[in-house]
Parts: C-alpha cells; sequence; structure tokens
C-alpha cells in the first residue's frame, strides 16, 4: 500500500531508542529497576495523593454549561487570590484557562507567530518544546543557558539568534531541568531584546516550588514587552490528571487588549477545560501549602541524600533553585549514552541522559527527578556512586 501523504509535520521519528530497548530487555527478565525518571507525582508515595481530591469533584454547577472563553469566573478568581498571597497583583480578566501548559503554549504561539515565524527557547531545557514548535508551525532557534556559579542567560546567544521573525522569546522560570529562576538582570535583558516586535513566554509550573530563602521573581512583575506567563495544577497541585492550567496575559495595557481580543476567539473555539475541574479550583487551591511543603521536603532530602552520595567522586551537582529536577555532571570520559546504558544494565538504575536537555554533549550529564520516593532514590543513588568508582 502507498504511504499516506501525512502532513510532513509529524514525520516524526518514533522509533524505541536504545535505553527503552534496554529498560523493556530488563524488564522482561524481572529487574527491579531503581527508576530516577520518575515524575508522576501520582506514582511518589506523596501522603497527599490520598487526600479526597475527588469529593470536590461533585459541584452542583458542573450540571450547567456556562461557557466562557476565559474559564469560569470563581477559577480565575482563586487562580488570582493565589498570586496575591505572593504579593503579585493579577486581574482575573487577564487570565485563560487550558486544559494544560503545553496547550497554554499552543494558543500562544497560534496568537503570535505565522507559519515560519521563529521562537527563541532557552538551552538545555525540557524537550517538549520541538514537538510544540513543530505542531504550531513555528521554528525553533535556541539561546544558551551557561553554568557560572549559578546558570545564567548567554546574552551574546540571545543577540545573534533573535532575528526579524523572532516572535517570542521563551523562559522556563525556573528552567527544567536546570532548576534556575530568570533572575531580574536577565528578565530586564530579555524584556528589552522582546522590545515591542516579540513577546515573553515564561513558563513558571515549578514557581512556587523554590528551594532557597531568597523569594523569586515571576515574569508577571515589573513592565515592558508583552509577556504570557503560563501555569497550572499539574505541578502546581501535583495533580495532571485534572487538565487545568492557565495563561495570565500582562505588558503594555494596549497590546494586552488586542491580545486579550484575540485570544478570546483562540479559547473559544477549543473551550477546552471541563467545568468540574474549574469547579473544583477554588477548593482544590486551598490545599496548595499541603501539597507543595510535602513535595519540597522531599526535593530537600533527596538533593542533600545526593550530595552526600556523590561527594569525592568527581562529580557535579549543580545547585538547584527550584524545581524537581537535579542535573549530576559525572566525570569527562565515558559518552553519555554508554553511561545511561551501562547504568541501567549494570546497575538498574534509569536515569535521563543530558542530552534529552539538549545538553551538550561533550561531558556526561544525568537528569533525575527528585520526586523520586527515598528508598529508590537511596539505592539508585548508590548505583551511580558505584558506578563512578568503577
Ligand atoms: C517546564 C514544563 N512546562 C510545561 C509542562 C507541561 O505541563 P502540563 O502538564 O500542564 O501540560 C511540563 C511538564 O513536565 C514542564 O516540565
Amino acid at each position: 500500500m502507498p504511504d499516506f501523504p501525512f502532513a510532513r509535520r509529524t514525520g516524526w521519528d518514533t522509533s524505541d531508542n536504545a535505553l527503552t530497548r534496554t529498560l523493556r530487555r530488563l524488564k522482561a527478565g524481572g529487574a527491579s529497576i531503581r527508576d530516577l525518571t520518575v515524575s508522576n507525582p501520582a506514582e511518589c508515595a506523596f501522603r497527599f495523593s490520598s487526600l479526597d481530591w475527588i469529593k470536590d469533584l461533585g459541584h452542583p454547577d458542573n450540571a450547567r454549561y456556562t461557557p466562557d472563553p476565559r474559564g469560569l469566573l470563581p477559577a480565575r478568581e482563586a487562580i488570582a487570590e493565589d498570586y496575591a498571597r505572593q504579593g503579585i497583583a493579577v486581574d482575573p480578566e487577564r487570565i485563560f484557562l487550558t486544559s494544560g501548559t503545553s496547550e497554554g503554549y499552543s494558543h500562544v504561539f497560534r496568537l503570535i507567530a505565522d507559519p515560519g515565524d521563529r521562537v527563541l527557547f532557552p538551552r538545555p531545557s525540557y524537550p517538549l518544546f520541538h514537538f510544540l514548535g513543530d505542531l504550531n508551525d513555528v521554528e525553533l532557534d535556541f539561546y544558551d543557558l551557561n553554568f557560572e556559579g549559578r546558570w545564567q542567560v548567554d546574552r551574546a546567544s540571545v543577540r545573534s539568534r533573535i532575528g526579524a521573525r523572532t516572535k517570542a522569546v521563551v523562559v522556563v522560570n525556573p528552567n527544567n531541568p536546570t532548576g534556575s529562576y530568570c533572575g531580574n538582570e536577565d528578565r530586564e535583558f530579555l524584556r528589552d531584546m522582546c522590545g515591542s516586535r516579540a513577546a515573553l513566554i515564561s513558563d513558571e509550573v515549578f514557581f512556587d516550588y523554590s528551594l532557597e530563602a531568597r523569594r523569586p521573581s515571576s515574569l508577571l512583575q515589573g513592565a515592558g514587552a508583552l509577556t504570557f506567563v503560563l501555569n497550572g495544577l499539574s505541578k502546581a497541585l501535583a495533580l495532571p490528571q485534572m487538565k487545568l492550567s492557565w495563561i495570565v496575559v500582562g505588558g503594555p495595557p494596549e497590546v494586552v487588549r488586542d491580545a486579550m481580543r484575540r485570544l478570546e476567539v483562540i479559547a473559544d473555539t477549543y473551550l477546552s477545560v471541563g467545568a468540574p475541574a474549574q469547579n473544583a479550583a477554588p477548593r482544590w487551591l486551598a490545599r496548595k501549602e499541603t501539597v507543595q511543603s510535602e513535595i519540597r521536603q522531599r526535593l530537600t532530602e533527596n538533593l542533600a541524600c545526593l550530595r552526600r552520595q556523590t561527594a569525592g567522586l568527581g562529580a557535579r551537582l549543580y545547585p538547584v533553585e527550584g524545581g524537581w529536577y537535579a542535573v549530576l555532571r559525572l566525570p569527562e570520559g565515558a559518552d553519555e549514552e554508554t553511561v545511561v546504558l551501562e547504568l541501567l544494565d549494570r546497575h538498574q538504575v534509569l536515569a535521563h541522559p543530558g542530552y534529552f536537555f539538549d545538553f551538550p554533549e561533550s561531558r556526561p550529564h544525568l537528569v533525575l527527578s527528585l520526586l523520586t520516593p527515598p528508598e529508590v532514590w537511596k539505592e539508585g543513588g548508590r548505583g551511580i556512586a558505584e558506578y563512578v568508582k568503577g
């Protein structure tokens, strides 16, 4: 049968990689794997997972249909109140609910970019960007984050890669997986670079998970370029299954007005968030501290444990300002692909290689999920230490 002429944008290589094949072989042989990549909170043995989240889905208003392109007002008000508790003033009228942060990206790309326009992403960062770019017909460029005591924007790379067709610069605040927040100076620099011709998109899904005493700042703070801040319950409440996220629009009032008028049409075309999650959101958000304090404790303890286990090995555990991941740079030598395959094969430890996140491949980096349950984490860390010692 001749091949069907599918859209070129879907011509992805979906074959299994060597890591997936090795994992499948080991599991089939009955191996017990220390999975240090698990980031589904429901699989991480948290006490808050057993709270009764479902009872809040029984709101009587769920039987009614009162669509609003921005999403139901009580949900948006609850989100605005949550920002207010953090000292950030947000008008509920500037909030648009989406089913996920990924959908938030898509809406913003559809709003600002024509096919072939370009968006500037950070590197290293989160691999989903490649697909979001393809699906929305935007071309991806990358600016670098360099580590000099902390991860910072490499300004020369922004200057050299921003061009006439650049419609947005993306900031992940804090970045996944480097755990670095966008500092005030970098924020102002990026705002200046965007000026009035490009938008800033700030992905703040991990914003609340700061591990340092210093309060990070959101791209909702200060003034300047047209800005879209993305966030959602998948990380803020560790509830990815409930499918409720949001976009907050900020920037100069006239541009914001125009952006919202157009965004309303995009959101109205999909109306993608179900009433049950929207009606439950105010009650769920009231439990935010219960969820986040338990997660923060896990992040801190796992990080301290790995620091002890890898001390003196010649590996570098990068500082984690916030977020759910740790990055470990192993001593020079073996190539990254070989390292992750050998770790899995010899020590049954599953870690993500840095190249999944566009780390330069010259040095082996491991990306590890700090949500991993402590016992698994401890055994996994021991496996990594034994591997490095050889
Ligand atoms: C930085 C970042 N942004 C966005 C997402 C997607 O979030 P959502 O589940 O709300 O689509 C993820 C998921 O892991 C993420 O790590």
